[in-house]
This record gives C-alpha cells, sequence and structure tokens, in this order.
C-alpha cells in the first residue's frame, strides 16, 4: 500500500499541483491583453462616463396611473385650459418644441421647456436646481402666474368634486385628496417616464453592430473634445451646475440679458453663479428641440457649435461637428417599449 502511495499517488498529486499553478500563472499574464482587448473590441467596461439607462424601475402601478391622469388634467390649471401636458408633449420627447412655452391666457414663459423624460434622474429639477425633487417642483407650474395660476384650494376643491378622483385618491393615499398625495402621484408618473434601449444604450451593454462607424467615431470626438466632462452619468447630464460661456462671454454676445439668463444667481445670490446651470440630458436630444434655456439653437448642429466654442473654447470642423450630430441621434430611446 505505501509503495502504491509512493509510486502514484505523489506523482499525480504533484502533476496537477504543477497543472494548476501553471494555468493560474497563465490567468495572471493574460489579464491585461483580456481587459483592454475587451475595451477595444466590445467597448463596455466598468470606466465608460456614460451609463445606460435601467431596464425596468419597480413603481406603484396604481400611482403611476393617477399621475398619469394628474399629468393631463386641465382642471389643475386656473381656468381648465392648460395641463403638464400642454408644455410637456409626451409625443415631442416631453417638451413643447417651442422656445419659450405658452401658459394661461396665451401668456409666453421667460424660458425654454425641458423635457419631463427621464427628470427622475435629474439631481435637481428647473434650469436653475431651484427644486431639489419632483415632488417639490410641481409647486411650480401648478402656481406660477404664466403657466397654470392655480392654487392648491382651489385644485382640491375642483378634484374632490369628481367621485372617481375621490376613489382612486382614497384606494392608493389613506387621507384621500391632498396636495401631497397629487404631488406624489404626479412626480411617481415622472419617474415611470424614464427611456432605456437606445441604440447607444445598446452599444454600452455590448451590442457593437447596432452604432454605424460614424455614430461611433462622434462618441470618441465627444469623449475626445470634452463634451464629457458635463455631460455624463445616465442622462448625459442632470448631475452639476456649470456656467454658460466658460470661454467667452456668450450672454454678451448673445445681448438683451433677461432675469432667466441669470441661471442659479437667482436662487443662491452668489456671484460664481451667475449665468449657471443645470446642465441638460442629452437623452432624445434630437426630439427636444429648440436648445438651451433661451431656445436660441433650432438644430443640433447650431447647439453643438455654441457648444464647442463657448463651453470648451474650441473651433471644430463641420465635419467633426456632423459626427457628433450622428452620435447624439443615437441616444433616442424607448417609452414603455415603442420608441419614441
Ligand atoms: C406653461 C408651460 C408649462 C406647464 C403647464 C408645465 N410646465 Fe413644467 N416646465 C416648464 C418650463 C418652462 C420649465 C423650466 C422652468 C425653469 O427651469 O425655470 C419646466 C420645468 C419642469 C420640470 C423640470 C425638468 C428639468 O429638467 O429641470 C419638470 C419635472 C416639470 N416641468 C414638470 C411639470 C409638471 C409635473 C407640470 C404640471 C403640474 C408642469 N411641468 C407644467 C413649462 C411648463
Ligand atoms: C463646461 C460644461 C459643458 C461642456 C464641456 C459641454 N456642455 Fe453642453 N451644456 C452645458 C450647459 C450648462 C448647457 C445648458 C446651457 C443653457 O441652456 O443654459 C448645455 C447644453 C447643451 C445642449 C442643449 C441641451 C438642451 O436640451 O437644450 C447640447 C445639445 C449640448 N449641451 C451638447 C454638448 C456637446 C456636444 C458638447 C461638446 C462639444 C458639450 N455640450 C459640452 C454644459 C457643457
Amino acid at each position: 500500500m505505501k509503495r502504491a502511495i509512493k509510486s502514484f499517488v505523489i506523482p499525480i498529486a504533484l502533476f496537477c499541483l504543477v497543472i494548476l499553478f501553471s494555468w493560474q500563472w497563465a490567468k495572471v499574464l493574460e489579464r491585461p491583453a483580456v481587459a483592454s482587448n475587451l475595451k477595444l473590441s466590445i467597448s463596455i467596461s466598468d470606466d465608460e462616463p456614460i451609463e445606460p439607462i435601467p431596464l425596468t424601475i419597480a413603481l406603484d402601478q396604481g400611482k403611476v396611473a393617477l399621475g398619469n391622469k394628474l399629468f393631463h388634467e386641465p382642471q389643475l390649471s386656473h381656468d381648465n385650459t392648460i395641463s403638464c401636458a400642454t408644455c410637456h408633449d409626451l409625443t415631442k420627447g416631453g417638451t413643447d418644441q417651442r422656445v419659450f412655452s405658452i401658459g394661461i391666457n396665451n401668456q409666453e414663459g421667460p424660458i425654454n421647456s425641458p423635457t419631463v423624460l427621464n427628470s427622475g434622474f435629474n439631481f435637481r429639477q428647473f434650469w436653475d436646481g431651484r427644486a431639489r425633487t419632483l415632488e417639490e417642483q410641481v409647486e411650480g407650474p401648478t402656481h406660477a402666474a404664466k403657466e397654470m395660476a392655480s392654487n392648491w384650494d382651489e385644485i382640491l376643491g375642483k378634484l374632490k368634486r369628481s367621485p372617481k378622483y375621490v376613489s382612486t385618491f382614497k384606494q392608493l393615499y389613506t387621507d384621500g385628496v391632498t396636495d401631497n398625495n397629487i404631488k406624489d402621484a404626479i412626480a411617481t408618473f415622472e419617474r415611470s417616464l424614464y427611456t432605456p434601449n437606445s441604440r447607444f444604450d445598446k452599444f454600452l451593454r455590448g451590442n457593437t453592430d447596432v452604432l454605424t462607424s460614424d455614430e461611433k467615431e462622434g462618441y470618441r470626438l465627444f469623449k475626445d473634445y470634452g463634451c464629457i466632462a458635463c455631460h455624463q452619468g445616465v442622462l448625459l447630464g442632470g448631475n452639476m451646475f456649470q456656467k454658460f460661456g466658460v470661454f467667452g462671454n456668450y450672454f454678451q454676445d448673445r445681448g438683451n440679458i433677461t432675469e432667466a439668463d441669470m441661471g442659479r444667481y437667482n436662487v443662491t445670490g452668489q456671484e460664481e453663479d451667475r449665468h449657471s446651470f443645470k446642465v441638460p440630458t442629452l437623452r432624445n436630444i434630437e426630439l427636444t428641440w429648440p436648445y438651451f434655456h433661451d431656445g436660441s439653437a433650432k438644430t443640433l448642429d447650431e447647439a453643438v457649435k455654441v457648444m464647442i466654442h463657448y463651453q470648451l473654447g474650441r473651433e471644430a470642423s463641420q465635419q467633426d461637428i456632423d459626427l457628433i450630430v450622428h452620435f447624439l441621434t443615437s441616444l433616442t430611446g424607448e417609452l414603455e417599449g415603442s420608441s419614441l
């Protein structure tokens, strides 16, 4: 028996150990090569500056449905003519595609309407970030004199006259129709307005064939020029404030400076916040023209030129601009399974 151990088992065990070691060692040697190959060939890695939009988000579907109804409810405005959807049309990328929005009595507002799509991912709401949450944001348009010009007493009075609203609120909230519950339902609905599955997201998830070579080149330029310093994360925006006109004075060049142009300064009163704005999302950007808080750029081509000049202090060839625009059009996603 002892001899059998010596002559068979020990050599076999040693042999196995050698195999095991050399296999592990090969893995160590291989590692950097594998990682860089992965990055080059399929461009997915943990250090991409842009993350795909989650494919699903768990939300209370009863509240989503009620919020949807309220979002399209003109009774939230003083004269029952304007709903949230008037200025945030879900068939127009969540905007009104106007330079400035038109509120009650045909009044024009001071600033361009941003999209509500994916607004649940914004770190703050509004161009100047004055609302911390979507719930808090609802207070703004319902009360603004040039938007819905209403107030909670008036809104609650109207909704409580509807047996359907009363019973739906009662089902979902123990205290029924209240301003907080209206805000909660609308905000929950807005969180359901996420738009996954853009071609760019499919690319990030590893499907490299889904982008054209122009779009891939556009993405490379987007990173190389430095757009990514401000437009990054899930939204390619929505996670920081930045001055509009880092290089050169955009506002002086444009002229006719308004209060809305002061941006975050209107919230903080701090000099360094003058002309500072929340970096807007670039998701579904081909649908949300005209661009900028002043609606001054009609096309993506114009918007990208302004960005290259005033945010990066550079000039670019028309070819590079076209390629960046190609990339931007790959950011259009799906809402509830249908492409936007
Ligand atoms: C009259 C047009 C109008 C109406 C009605 C309106 N909005 Fe807006 N909305 C705007 C404008 C303009 C802004 C940007 C205002 C600002 O930043 O100062 C905005 C901003 C927002 C934002 C912030 C998005 C971001 O990226 O910062 C959200 C969310 C939003 N609205 C949701 C709503 C909801 C919910 C309602 C209904 C209760 C509503 N809006 C009604 C025009 C409107
Ligand atoms: C220093 C930060 C910064 C850099 C760099 C930057 N942006 Fe912007 N971008 C902003 C800010 C801030 C705004 C909002 C300006 C405003 O309307 O007040 C914006 C707005 C935009 C808009 C309009 C979005 C909308 O909904 O109106 C587009 C498109 C855009 N940027 C694309 C780009 C591209 C492409 C690049 C690179 C060539 C780039 N940006 C570089 C900060 C930046």
